[in-house]
């Protein structure tokens, strides 16, 4: 996992895969996420290149985390195909967080009509400029996202499954985080596993394979509630200001900088993530998200859910509903609107 401060074997380790060049892309860099992200990946020593583009002043959140000194060359560009077009070639991750967040009140398949063809034209430059990038994709709804981008690029003959990726770190950082508020613990040792979707109750946390198993009855109710409506608790907060910007930063840092450790020969880097998956295609759901092993190709390997108790088979089987309409929606989107 990346982290700030660095230990001198962590450096001695960044200075050797630091020789290799990966240049880093944000979609949506001037946001609530896009500039806290942009600044953390300028902080990733793995990070050579670091291009920002957002419709509204890329160029200037560029120039000013270019001051930052760190090594990576910082690049800016504002709306226009020859700025994505040059913020892309080349690019060995484009992360895309842009496109409208939640008030108080919607829900994220709220932001369905504006964010569907912000990702879908996103894509398409994408497909064309950097068609074997991986993909992270942030926008929601993550679950109809996700398949819009994939039938994008299969429209343009391009798609390689093992490249994209919903970001769905923020629901293991959240579970982390909040099993280790009940437990009193270093939420540094608490890794629970999330599997299912991005949103409500297609957010399933696996607590019977989390060191604590024991949490059940309302505890356990109380928590997983917690977990999947984690996003909600940030919109009331922010009160009509947006939603989650700096832990779903540093969740979209971490994915990124996983998928750099891994394509730089780190052996068993794994990451919860929403990809193309065979484990409930039978159910409707292509697309799901459990442990994912990453490599230099990509998705290395598809986790299976594992050993899960029956409330966790309910969970799922509620989960599974949602997320085929979720996906659905998305590849029909594509299909009416191309
Ligand atoms: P924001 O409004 O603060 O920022 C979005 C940025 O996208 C803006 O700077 C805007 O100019 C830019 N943008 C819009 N259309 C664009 C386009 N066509 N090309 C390039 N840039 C464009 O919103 P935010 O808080 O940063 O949230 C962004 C998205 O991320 C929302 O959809 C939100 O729901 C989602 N999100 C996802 C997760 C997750 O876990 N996956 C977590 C938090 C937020
Ligand atoms: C989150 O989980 O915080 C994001 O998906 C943003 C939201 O709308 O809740």
């Amino acid at each position: 996992m990346f982290r700030p401060a660095f230990s001198a074997a962590q450096r001695r380790c960044f200075s050797v895969s630091a020789q290799q060049n990966s240049k880093v892309t944000v979609l949506g860099a001037a946001g609530g996420i896009g500039q806290p992200l942009s600044l953390l990946l300028k902080l990733n020593p793995r990070v050579t290149e670091l291009a920002l583009y957002d419709i509204r002043g890329g160029p200037g959140v560029a120039a000013d985390i270019s001051h930052v000194n760190t090594k990576s060359k910082v690049t800016g560009y504002s709306v226009g195909p020859e700025g994505l077009k040059a913020a892309l070639e080349g690019a060995e991750i484009v992360l895309i967080p842009a496109g409208v967040p939640r008030k108080p009140g919607m829900t994220r398949d709220d932001l369905f009509n504006t964010n569907a063809s912000i990702v879908r034209d996103l894509a398409k430059a994408a497909a064309d400029h950097s068609p074997n990038a991986n993909l992270l994709i942030i926008s929601n709804p993550v679950n109809s996202t996700v398949p819009i981008t994939a039938e994008v690029f299969k429209s343009k003959g391009v798609y390689n499954p093992k490249r994209l990726f919903g970001v769905t770190t923020l629901d293991v950082v959240r579970a982390s985080r909040f099993i280790s508020e009940i437990k009193g613990t270093d939420p540094a040792n608490e890794e629970v596993t999330v599997v299912g979707g991005h949103s409500g109750v297609t957010i399933v946390p696996l607590l019977s394979q989390s060191n604590h198993p024991d949490i059940t009855g309302e505890t356990r109710d109380a928590l997983v509630n917690r977990i999947q409506f984690g996003g909600d608790e940030v919109v009331q907060a922010k009160d009509g200001a947006g939603s989650a910007t700096l832990s779903m930063a540093y969740a979209g840092s971490r994915m990124a900088d996983s998928l750099l450790r891994a394509a730089q020969g780190e052996q068993g880097v794994t990451e919860p993530a929403f990809v193309e998956s065979p484990l409930y295609k039978d159910q409707g759901c292509e697309f799901f998200s459990s442990r994912i092993e990453l490599g230099p190709e990509g998705v290395k390997k598809i986790h299976p859910v594992g050993k899960i108790n029956e409330y966790e088979e309910g969970l799922i089987a509620a989960a599974l509903k949602d997320l085929a309409k979720n996906i659905a929606k998305g590849k029909e989107f594509v299909k009416s609107n191309p």
